[in-house]
């Protein structure tokens, strides 16, 4: 069977990693999600003080990005691959609310913008992969045979945010949560390079009101459709 390209962007919050794994372990695709890669380069400047109260060392950091090697390794007993940061797995430290509130601003820089691509565009020569973020039907892969733009109400996504780190058992309050989806939707829709936006060929959908299952089987049905035309 002909192998297709999935692009899923969105809102932060929005559920798109969810429903973006399950989809591709049932087609057998790799899964990326690219936020992961942002997130290991946040955590990167954020262990070596380059951000945090009032420091904003950008150059520094764009030095370091030939030494800042990412990988994802396939880990057999969750049946997802999990982010490495120069050999050492992330995947907890990355989802942290720190992490997430300098996410952002490392996103906006566009030395850390093109290397992130590159490497993402390289993941996806084979086709057969699922891959989520924000410019991934717009920029990684523009022929994406699928693109699927992920939006949801700003408290819908607040609260799923702020129940998955109190699982994790962060101290955080809704009030915080709230304000960081908030300032996150505003840098990433309005940053220079690659903003947020749902490209022209995409598929809007919004799950304020859908469960996983539901959100699942939309997106199959629009695999299936798309192969069968193939
Ligand atoms: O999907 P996420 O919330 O884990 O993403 C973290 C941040 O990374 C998000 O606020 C914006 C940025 N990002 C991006 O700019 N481009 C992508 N392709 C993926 C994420």
């Amino acid at each position: 069977m002909r192998k297709i390209t999935i692009a899923i962007d969105g809102y932060s919050s929005t559920g798109k990693s969810t429903v973006a794994k399950h989809l591709a372990k049932s087609l057998g695709y790799v899964y990326v999600d690219t936020g992961a890669m942002y997130r290991a380069v946040t955590l990167h400047a954020l262990r070596n003080d380059y951000f945090g109260e009032g420091k904003n060392d950008v150059k520094t950091l764009i030095n370091d990005l030939p030494k800042i090697d990412l990988e994802f390794i396939f880990n057999k007993e969750s049946e997802f691959s999990e982010m490495y940061l120069n050999g050492e797995n992330v995947e907890k430290e990355i989802r942290t609310l720190e992490v997430s509130d300098y996410v952002s601003p490392v996103a906006e820089i566009q030395e850390v913008r093109i290397k992130l691509v590159e490497m993402q565009q390289k993941m996806g020569e084979e086709k057969g992969i699922v891959m989520d973020g924000r410019d991934i039907g717009t920029v990684v892969f523009p022929d994406a045979e699928l693109k699927i733009f992920m939006t949801a109400s700003v408290s819908a996504r607040a609260t799923r945010r702020y129940k998955e780190l109190l699982d994790r058992g962060e101290e955080v309050s809704y009030e915080e949560v709230l304000e960081n989806v908030q300032t996150r939707d505003f840098i990433d829709s309005n940053r220079e390079f690659s903003p947020l936006r749902k490209a022209d060929d995409a598929i809007e959908l919004d799950n304020s009101d859908m469960g996983l299952q539901e959100q699942f089987e939309r997106l199959h049905g629009y695999v299936l459709r798309l192969i069968d035309k193939q």
